[in-house]
């Protein structure tokens, strides 16, 4: 079917048509999220965790995300180019003024054909969410826990939980949408709150530990399939456990060199 678009994760909303969202950092794994049906993928800065090792995401730089972003719309427009494909700002690539946004948001965009950029943050950003959409590039906000931020917090703890900052989420949420944000991460927050600023918007919410209420979800691929045995927090369905099957597979292939049984004259020339 065709290629996801801004204009159709709006109808999905007004449909009450789940949006389903994972992440992908590399060629094949895009593929096969492509070809088995997710309406978006996101090259999230996560990467910079679950890719190459970091303790958070602020270490990934705009060079290295292109490069993911790259392999995965390799991936997305190998055969059913179906997917949306949306990359992370990372850190300090959109804070310092809308115009150094503009320009990185102009170069993701132009050194490969992805559909949409995301960044973290409600007025702060406000303005430059105005500013890269008039030029005709679709952002995708991200509210809640931002996990650029998490010096500033000092945990991954669940955000907006009081009063005040539930508000000012709300409130960050309409911002951004009136900037000309097309859809918004909320992450890490109160489902009761997750369900008030769904009903609020127009544009699609697209939850990650906030509840059933969201008009999508999102989550880390690593995550659903089991790669990393110590991260199990309660937002994390797991579909498979890939860790303990890749874990065997490599045991049995140093055992099966080690005895010589590997390879076998049906595996030689
Ligand atoms: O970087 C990321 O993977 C994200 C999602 C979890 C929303 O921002
Ligand atoms: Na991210």
């Amino acid at each position: 079917s065709a290629h996801v678009t801004t204009r159709r994760l709006l109808d999905m909303k007004e449909n009450g048509e789940k949006i389903s969202v994972l992440t992908a950092y590399d060629f094949t794994t895009a593929r096969i999220l492509d070809r088995a049906g997710v309406d978006v993928i996101l090259v999230g800065d996560s990467a910079s965790n679950v890719f190459s090792g970091h303790n958070t995401t602020l270490p990934i730089t705009i060079d290295e995300m292109i490069y993911h972003a790259k392999a995965v719309v390799r991936g997305v427009q190998a055969e059913t180019s179906r997917a949306m494909v949306v990359i992370d700002m990372p850190f300090m690539s959109y804070q310092l003024s809308s115009e150094e946004a503009l320009r990185n948001a102009g170069k993701i965009m132009k050194e490969h054909e992805c559909d949409a950029v995301k960044m973290e943050g409600g007025r702060i950003v406000a303005d430059t969410v105005k500013r890269i959409t008039d030029v005709g590039i679709p952002v995708m906000g991200h509210l809640g826990l931002m996990p650029q931020s998490i010096y500033k917090y000092g945990s991954y703890r669940v955000r907006a939980q009081e009063g005040r900052e539930a508000e000012q989420l709300l409130e960050d949420a309409k911002l951004i949408e009136q900037a000309g944000a097309f859809a918004v991460v909320l992450e890490k927050i109160p489902s009761k709150l997750a369900e008030e600023v769904t009903a609020q918007l127009t544009i699609p919410t697209i939850g990650i530990g906030a509840g059933p209420f969201c008009d999508g979800q999102v989550l880390v691929i690593n995550d659903i399939l089991g790669l990393n045995r110590e991260f199990r927090p309660r937002f994390v369905r797991r579909y498979a456990e890939l860790d303990a099957i890749i874990d065997g597979a490599v045991r049995q292939y140093v055992d099966d060199v080690k005895s010589g049984s590997f390879p076998s004259p049906d595996e030689s020339y």
